[in-house]
């Protein structure tokens, strides 16, 4: 019988019910959504395959142990008694990240380094030596929570954020990362059919995780896992789970996407990840202004992120126009809009049918739906 392990999985806040979705697509038990993740339970191997397929985590993180800290010896005592030994050799690095909220410590960097001490010190008993710590690449990365008297201790299966992917060389100064576009597209229900289009598609996060979806690529496939130098990786395992994952690439898929910004910055951007995420067969980008810029068949799909920014200013106002005009050319399309300025919404001269809270870094955010009636072509709402 494969051994139960607890995962904890976070998302962006507002992503939980996509999150859920995939997880449970991927075969996960006892799943409960908390706020900003989802937690459930599988076997190592579930590990492996939710770092390669999810869309919407930012991390996979495997509960290694939960206990209280009422006094502060407790931490040391309660890290050191767990089974190290599994997980890390002397050979290993490591690196520990807290978050502390309401316990008897009130430094977060006093904790991870209380987290790490008792480690090593368990090690080096054991072996006669001790791994190292390295904070920018450790083969075992943890994360330790402490909320109140609770305390939870996981490993980090994927090491740097699920986010990236691998296609942008440069992470550009955007709000909207790879994880939240994607569970964006899975919020929407996005099904990967027919023309998808993104009138302002900046440097294409959304065109190449639906071009991903509609492919059924895996999103992890370009990239490295630290669960992959890990003493209990199970090599023959995840050698079968990338194979499988390679077989189901449907490159030959009928979707279609085309992204337009009149930005040739941008654009560059766009193709470079676009080449870079192999999705250049059915993925077209164009110079153009949303405002006169119009599709050559009736799109099924429109999603963008317009500009927002802590001010109006009339650059902004005008691109939410040329959007509006843009959407008003789309009957039928299933258009949804990422708004980061409620003020900024009402430029569009549309209703919004549906909304959902998100947020993105560290911004509220707002997905809105709009379904353009045939007859909505003189700009009236
Ligand atoms: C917030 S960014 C989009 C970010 C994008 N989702 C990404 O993945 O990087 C907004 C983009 O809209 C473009 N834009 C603004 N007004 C436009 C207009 N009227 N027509 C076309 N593009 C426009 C900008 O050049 C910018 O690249």
């Amino acid at each position: 019988m494969p051994t139960t392990h607890h995962y904890d999985i976070p998302c962006t806040l507002g992503l939980e019910g996509a999150l859920a979705d995939e997880l449970e697509a991927l075969g996960a038990e006892d799943m409960r959504t908390r706020r900003g993740g989802v937690v459930c339970t599988g076997d190592l191997t579930f590990g492996y395959r939710a770092c390669l397929w999810l869309r919407s985590a930012i991390r996979v993180q495997h509960v290694l142990g939960e206990f209280e800290v009422l006094q502060e010896k407790d931490l040391y005592d309660e890290v050191r008694a767990l089974p190290w030994e599994q997980w890390i050799t002397p050979d290993d690095t490591l690196a520990v990240h807290a978050t502390v909220r309401d316990s008897v410590y009130t430094h977060a960097g006093f904790v991870a380094m209380r987290v790490k001490d008792a480690i090593v010190d368990r090690i080096r008993a054991q072996e006669g030596r001790r791994p190292s710590v390295d904070k920018k690449t450790p083969t075992l990365p943890l994360h330790i929570r402490l909320n109140k008297g609770k305390a939870s201790l996981a490993r980090d299966f994927a090491g740097e954020s699920l986010h990236k992917r691998g296609y942008r060389p440069i992470q550009v100064k955007s709000p909207l990362n790879e994880a939240t576009a994607a569970g964006l597209l899975l919020t929407a229900g996005y099904d990967g059919t027919g023309l998808f289009v993104d009138p302002m598609c900046g440097s294409a996060t959304f065109l190449v995780e639906a071009a991903w979806i509609a492919m059924d690529r895996a999103p992890g496939l370009d990239r490295r896992f630290a669960f992959t130098n890990w003493p209990d990786f199970d090599r023959d395992a995840w050698h079968d789970i990338v194979g499988e994952a390679l077989d189901r690439i449907r490159p030959e898929t009928e979707a279609r996407f085309i992204g337009v910004d009149r930005h040739a910055g941008a654009l560059t951007l766009a193709q470079e990840a676009v080449d870079a995420a192999d999705v250049g067969a059915v993925v077209k980008l164009e110079s153009g202004d949303a405002a006169t810029w119009r599709a050559p068949r009736a799109p099924d799909w429109v999603f963008t992120n317009p500009p927002w920014g802590e001010r109006l200013t009339e650059d902004v106002e005008a691109s939410w126009a040329a959007l509006g005009e843009f959407l008003r050319s789309c009957p039928s399309a299933n258009a949804h809009v990422l708004s980061g300025n409620k003020e900024l919404t009402k430029f569009l001269k549309l209703k919004a049918d549906k909304k959902w809270e998100v947020r993105s870094g560290p911004i509220d955010c707002r997905l809105l739906r709009y379904v353009v009636r045939e007859k909505a072509t003189n700009g009236t709402p």
